[in-house]
């Protein structure tokens, strides 16, 4: 066990301390062009863009294409971060994968993505941990790189969730959106990079947030289709009562194993699920907003993909800088937490030149040979998306992966 897992801030490794250090030296980003607003929603169930917008703070989310999945999202985001990284995608040595979303339950995602990226070398896995996946994968990331096990390590945070959402239940489908972002942790035996480490899980909370059916206790049937039972369901208040409650001591845990007070960190990056729940974290660290990132209005809620999602965009948008604390925190079904403190170390101008470096039409995920899949939108969606709004084009036109047009809010 690292120092940093003890529970105490590692001193400053020289160079000649022996100690190896997980450093994030790539990110990178990947959502679908297509947008689904609030306004789209009214359209489909009993709800208003004001009601989602002052409970939760979602405006809109974005929904994936029909020849888009979960692998080939996260093979952008991961070519991205590679690139960010300086690295050639045969230098990483393991691939984690968190989502709750997989393109199926075996092979892994983080096999296909592994071949999609170009990777020959690399053992690769999924973490299921739901919207804590990308925080257990980096901490896991860290300990196979403080162990010597790896020098890069691609942990990846990519989901689909508009795929397993009921579009009758207003709960529910008005929250998630899809995307998928990715680091890359180096080893490094110099200071800084991944300090603190704090990972709960509490099963208590196990059936607040849950899928019934489709696994072993309950196989997939037509009697469990027509119960509905393949699609998310969330007790919300018991939910946003963890939640609240949880991220903001699970951060704190990390940031003082790190030896760090709140006030050392110079951004917070929480799990996007409500923006009541982010200025609860504030509060519960005594922190103003400001030290929050937040682009749930953008996004909704992407589970896994939330953190490195918004933790590249932070970098991007300059809100990190070389030796500034950062705290990534999320939680998810479980109920799991975790939240890693990281000194950053990175060039932050590095990430923009990796996301223009790669093109997402010129990535693919193999098809199996022999197999179609059905239409993968869901009716009540694709009957939505279909109609042209002020924002989207029609349906026909969307190449996956497409640039947004200039005029797009999102695109300036
Ligand atoms: N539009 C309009 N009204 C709605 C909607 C909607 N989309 N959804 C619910 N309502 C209604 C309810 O029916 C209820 O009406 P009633 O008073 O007549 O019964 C009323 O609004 C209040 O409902 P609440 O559930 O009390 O609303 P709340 O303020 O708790 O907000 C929300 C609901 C946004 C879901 C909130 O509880 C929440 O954010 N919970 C946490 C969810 C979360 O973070 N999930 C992440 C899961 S992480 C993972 O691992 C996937």
């Amino acid at each position: 066990m690292s120092d940093s897992q003890n529970g105490s801030r590692p001193a400053a490794a020289s160079p000649s301390s022996g100690q190896i250090r997980a450093h994030v030296t790539g990110w990178g980003r990947y959502v679908p062009s297509r947008v689904l607003t609030n306004k789209d929603l009214e359209r489909l169930v009993d709800t208003s863009d004001e009601w989602i917008t002052t409970r939760t703070g979602i405006r809109e989310r974005r929904v994936a294409a029909a020849n888009e999945t979960t692998a080939s999202m996260a093979a952008v985001a991961s070519l991205r971060a590679i690139r960010t990284a300086g690295l050639d995608p045969d230098d990483i040595d393991l691939i984690l994968l968190g989502t709750l979303t997989p393109d199926y339950w075996m092979p892994s995602t983080a096999a296909l993505v592994k071949e999609a990226i170009g990777n020959t070398r690399a053992a690769a896995m999924d973490v299921s941990a739901a919207c804590s996946g990308f925080v257990y994968g980096f901490a896991t990331a860290q300990a196979w790189i403080a162990s010597g096990l790896a020098k890069h390590v691609l942990v990846i945070g990519a989901e689909l969730l508009t795929r397993f959402l009921d579009y009758t239940d207003r709960s529910t489908c008005i929250l998630f959106g899809d995307g998928a972002g990715a680091v890359v942790l180096s080893a490094s035996d110099q200071p800084g990079g991944a300090l603190g480490i704090e990972l709960t899980t509490e099963p208590q909370g196990a059936y607040m947030i849950w899928l019934p059916a489709g696994g072993a206790k309950s196989p997939p049937s037509a009697e469990t289709i027509a119960r509905g039972e393949h699609y998310i369901r969330m007790e919300g208040k018991e939910t946003y009562r963890f939640a609240t409650k949880t991220m903001a001591t699970t951060a704190l845990e990390s940031v003082r194993k790190s030896g760090l007070e709140p006030k050392d960190v110079a951004l917070f990056i929480p799990h996007q699920a409500n923006v009541r729940i982010i200025e609860a974290v504030a509060k519960g660290l005594n922190l103003p907003m400001d030290r929050m990132y937040t682009n749930v209005q953008k996004y909704g809620n992407t589970s896994a993909a939330s953190v490195p999602i918004a933790l590249a965009e932070a970098v991007n948008e300059g809100r990190l800088r070389v030796g500034d604390n950062v705290c990534i925190v999320a939680f998810g079904a479980g109920f799991t937490s975790g939240a890693v403190t990281i000194e950053w170390t990175a060039d932050p101008a590095r990430g923009i030149a990796g996301d223009a470096a790669i093109d997402p039409r010129d990535v693919h995920v193999r098809l199996p040979v022999d197999w179609d899949s059905v239409d993968p939108i869901p009716p009540a969606l694709a009957e939505l998306m279909a109609r042209p709004s002020e924002i989207n084009p029609p349906l026909d036109d969307v190449v996956p992966g497409e640039p947004e047009p200039a005029s797009h809010p999102l695109a300036r």
